[in-house]
């Protein structure tokens, strides 16, 4: 370890989010009731594998009794390791749903029209919040631990921190995109988040794209000159590194692999029996293109009437944000397309859009991964999207359980699947009898917006702001033969199944180890 190496005894590991890794509600008999939150930091965090961790993060509920904030305080230590911060409701609505998820989340998306709520009581309540962290950290901080801060939720929070501590190991990841230099200047605030994010020894972003908008924001915001390695300021240098998360594979081929699970992929099998099966998974995030999705899922059902009857699209939108009146507008939004289609399209027999605005539990949400022929994801902007590893790893072990082998699949350069063209022309049953008998894995549809398009390049990539060419790819994709399939399929599961959670995470440590060591003594470098 390089702390054995250098000299530098580190202490503990503390992990500081907005969002813990559940989501609380308390019940009616005053106890509390814990459930998986949704979202890529938690998929990513609690995908990690063998390093230990403190989790500091907002309750996500007022609490006012201290007897209640200390029995909460108590479980969620010992059953989840974990250190609530608590808000009050007033703080939490200006800070979560105003400055967070009303400003900073649409503009780092683009959606700078969406920005239209910034207001300086919401940029107090920011700050006022960044500080009840750095409070709440500073009870459980002893000399020597690292605190990694997480997300667009606290970007002040490094810089609070160093002042506090000025020998402190700090560093930051950015879940979401880091926009262009010419968006990023839009904010009114844009000096202060970066030189809240400059106090710390590392800040990680998942794409090379986000790394370089930062660098250029600080020197065209701020005036500071960077290299490729980051920027030295207030005598910290920030390391800037990339590093694109995963998942943990294993959670999700296990998940599979439930008695559970097999029994609602053999119920579904049997109701979309002779049915082609696309599935989506999203938080009902504008950012998520959902509209744009079931526009060219229309545009597909009136291009390619063959596939009228024959194809569902199962949409899972899980509720997110519903105190943000943007996302309010987008459920009614989705209902009116869903509607339209469904009874422009359905028969007396069926509905080719099966959408639910709801969470689906674990054991359907990878029958449903199992099923799909292919999985769509149209995201206008996002950091990664994991939803589309998850699909990945699902469809690997079905086809493991299923003996259909994805490892044969390697086509020739001539018929590589950069060229799917030339690889189509035989049909898909044709094709099949090359192969184990038996459904060959599904594929996957992906926004070029997707921080994931960047590596999973055995999908087929779209623009979904182009109606036509992405109803074409959906087309494509169930048309593709299983030798492509397979090859494609491989490609993207190399990727999914070496970059983890845990690779991740491991990486990060490491850069932000060395970035430390540089901080205690710069003249070993
Ligand atoms: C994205 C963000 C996370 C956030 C998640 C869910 O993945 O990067 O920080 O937790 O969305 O959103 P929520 O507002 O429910 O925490």
């Amino acid at each position: 370890p390089i702390d054995d190496m250098l000299g530098v005894k580190f202490g503990d590991l503390i992990v500081v989010s907005n969002r813990l890794p559940m989501t609380i509600t308390r019940k009616e008999d005053g106890n509390h009731e814990y459930k998986k939150s949704s979202g890529g930091l938690v998929t990513a965090l609690t995908g990690m594998e063998g390093r230990e961790f403190k989790w500091i993060g907002w309750t996500g509920m007022e609490c006012e009794e201290k007897e209640e904030r200390d029995k909460l305080r108590k479980e969620l230590l010992e059953e989840h390791k974990c250190y609530p911060v608590f808000l009050k409701d007033d703080d939490a609505d200006m800070y979560y749903n105003g400055f967070s998820n009303g400003v900073l989340w649409p503009l780092f998306h683009y959606l700078y029209e969406k920005n239209t709520t910034f207001n300086t009581e919401q940029w107090e309540a920011y700050k006022k919040v960044n500080q009840q962290f750095c409070d709440a950290i500073m009870e459980v901080y002893k000399d020597g631990d690292m605190i990694w801060v997480h997300d667009y939720h606290l970007m002040l929070l490094p810089q609070m921190l160093r002042k506090a501590r000025p020998d402190a190991f700090i560093s930051f990841f950015l879940h979401i995109p880091f926009p262009s230099s010419e968006i990023y200047r839009i904010l009114p605030v844009r000096e202060a988040l970066l030189e809240g994010l400059l106090a710390s020894n590392v800040v990680g972003f998942h794409t090379f794209d986000f790394a370089r908008h930062f660098l250029s924001s600080i020197t065209r915001s701020l005036g500071l000159d960077t290299t490729p390695r980051g920027c030295l300021h207030n005598g910290i240098f920030s390391h800037v590194h990339v590093f694109p998360i995963g998942i943990n594979p294993s959670q999700f081929s296990s998940g599979f692999q439930t008695d559970a699970c097999k029994s609602r992929y053999a119920y579904f099998k049997d109701k979309y029996k002779g049915k082609k099966l696309i599935v989506g998974v999203d938080r009902l995030d504008y950012t998520k293109g959902m509209e744009l999705k079931l526009i060219a899922f229309e545009k597909f059902l009136a291009t390619y009437p063959q596939y009228r009857n024959n194809v569902v699209l199962i949409q899972v939108g899980v509720p997110t944000r519903q105190d943000v009146v943007e996302y309010q507008s987008l459920i009614s939004h989705v209902n009116e397309h869903v509607g339209r289609i469904n009874s422009t399209y359905g028969t007396l027999d069926g509905f080719p859009i099966h959408y639910i605005n709801k969470s689906v539990n674990f054991d359907d949400l990878c029958a449903l991964y199992g099923m799909a022929d292919a999985l769509i994801v149209t995201s206008i902007r996002d950091g990664m999207n994991l939803v589309s590893s998850e699909f990945i790893v699902v469809q690997n072990e079905r086809c493991l359980q299923e003996n259909v082998s994805v490892e044969d699949g390697y086509i020739s350069d001539k018929d590589s699947p950069s060229t799917p063209s030339n690889s189509r022309s035989n049909s898909g049953e044709a094709s099949a009898q090359n192969f184990n008998v038996g459904k060959p894995p599904g594929v996957l549809i992906l926004s070029e917006f997707a921080g994931a398009a960047r590596s999973l390049g055995g999908s087929l990539i779209i623009n979904p702001f182009n109606i036509i060419a992405t109803a074409k790819s959906i087309f494509d994709a169930l048309e593709m033969p299983p030798k492509e399939r397979i090859a494609r399929h491989r490609q993207n599961y190399d990727v999914v199944k070496t970059n983890t959670a845990t690779k991740w995470g491991s990486d990060f440590m490491h850069e932000f180890e060395v970035a430390c060591q540089y901080q205690a003594d710069p003249a070993l470098f």
